[in-house]
C-alpha cells in the first residue's frame, strides 16, 4: 500500500462530471485507499490547504471539490461577487497533496432545482442562522449531494465556521452518511484576522481595519472573568466600531456544544464567542474559545 501512497503524490486529475469522478474513485477504493475530502467554494488560502494537508496526513487519496454553491446565499451580490479563482486554486493545490479536483458547473450539481428543505431545529435558529435565512438549508443540499457523490471516509472542514461544522454534523447523523466529520482550527493571517476567501475582497483600508476584530476577541477573553456578559458584548461593538469602517451585525457569547447564545456566565470549558462584522459589503465571521 505504501508504494502507491507515494505514486499519489505525483497525480491530481481536475474533473468536471460526475461520473467520471466516481470512476476514478471506485477503482481507488476497490485497492483499498481510503478518501479524504475538503469541500470548498474555492478561492484558496492558507486556510483551505491546511484542510487538504491534514486530509493528506489521514488518507490515501484527497479530493477536493470547488463550488459556488448558489443555493447557500441568501444575498445576489454576495454571490455574484462571491471570487472565483479556478486556475490559481489548481496551480496552488498542485504543490500540495490534493489528487483530484472536482470542480462541476451549476448544472452538474443542480440538474433540477433541489427543493429539499432542512431542520437542524435551534442550531439554525441562532447567530448564522438567524442572520441568514436559508443558508444552512443550502449549505446542506450542496454538502449532501457532494458526500453522496464522493462518499468520502473523512471530511474536513474548518472551525471559522463553526456553526457550519455542527449543522453538517447533524446532517450527517440525520441522513446517516458513512463519513467522519474532522474540524480543523481556524487559521489566521499574522495580524490575526482569520483567513477567509473574502478577504481578498476588501479594501485595503478595510483590511487594515479589519484586525481589530480579533484584537477585541482577545480582549473580550481577557475580560471574561471580570465582567457580564452584556458588557463584554458592548465592549466587542464599541472597540470595533471605532472604525467607521466596520459595522458588527452580531456578537455573540455562547455554549459551544449548543451553539445557545448565554445572558449568564457558564463553565468556561464550553464557552466561545461568535462575531459577524461588516466591512462594506464584505461580511465576515470570526469565532473564539474562551479560556482565560
Ligand atoms: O465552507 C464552505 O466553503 C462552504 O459552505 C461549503 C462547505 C464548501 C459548502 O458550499
Amino acid at each position: 500500500m505504501k508504494s502507491f501512497y507515494l505514486c499519489t503524490f505525483y497525480f491530481m486529475d481536475i474533473i468536471h462530471n460526475i461520473g467520471e469522478l466516481q470512476r476514478k474513485l471506485h477503482s481507488q477504493k476497490e485497492n483499498g485507499l481510503s478518501i479524504g475530502f475538503v469541500p470548498t467554494m474555492g478561492a484558496l488560502h492558507q486556510g483551505h490547504i491546511s484542510l487538504v494537508e491534514k486530509a493528506s496526513r489521514e488518507n490515501d487519496i484527497v479530493v477536493v471539490s470547488i463550488f459556488v454553491n448558489p443555493t447557500q446565499f441568501n444575498n445576489p451580490d454576495d454571490l455574484q461577487n462571491y471570487p472565483r479563482t479556478l486556475d490559481a486554486d489548481t496551480t496552488l493545490l498542485r504543490k500540495h497533496k490534493c489528487n483530484f479536483v472536482f470542480a462541476p458547473d451549476e448544472k452538474t450539481i443542480y440538474p433540477e432545482p433541489d427543493t429539499r428543505i432542512f431542520s437542524f431545529g435551534r442550531l439554525e435558529e441562532v447567530m448564522e442562522g438567524m442572520h441568514r435565512p436559508g443558508h444552512f438549508t443550502g449549505v446542506a443540499r450542496v454538502v449532501s449531494k457532494l458526500f453522496s457523490i464522493v462518499k468520502p471516509h473523512k471530511a474536513y472542514f474548518g472551525e471559522k465556521d463553526f456553526q457550519q461544522l455542527a449543522i453538517i454534523q447533524n446532517m450527517v447523523d440525520q441522513m446517516k452518511f458513512d463519513t467522519s466529520i474532522v474540524p480543523c482550527p481556524i487559521i489566521r493571517e499574522e495580524d490575526g484576522l482569520a483567513m477567509s476567501s473574502r478577504n481578498a475582497l476588501l479594501t485595503p483600508a478595510q483590511r487594515n481595519v479589519a484586525s481589530s476584530i480579533y484584537q477585541a476577541m482577545k480582549k473580550v477573553e481577557k475580560k471574561y472573568n471580570t465582567n457580564t456578559i452584556n458588557e463584554l458584548k458592548s465592549y466587542f461593538k464599541e472597540a470595533v466600531e471605532l472604525s467607521p469602517l466596520l459595522k458588527v451585525e452580531y456578537v455573540e457569547i455562547a455554549d459551544e456544544l449548543t451553539l445557545e447564545p448565554i445572558d449568564q456566565k457558564l463553565d468556561k470549558q464550553h464557552v466561545r464567542l461568535f462575531v459577524a462584522v461588516h466591512a462594506g459589503d464584505v461580511r465576515l465571521i470570526d469565532n473564539l474559545k474562551i479560556n482565560s
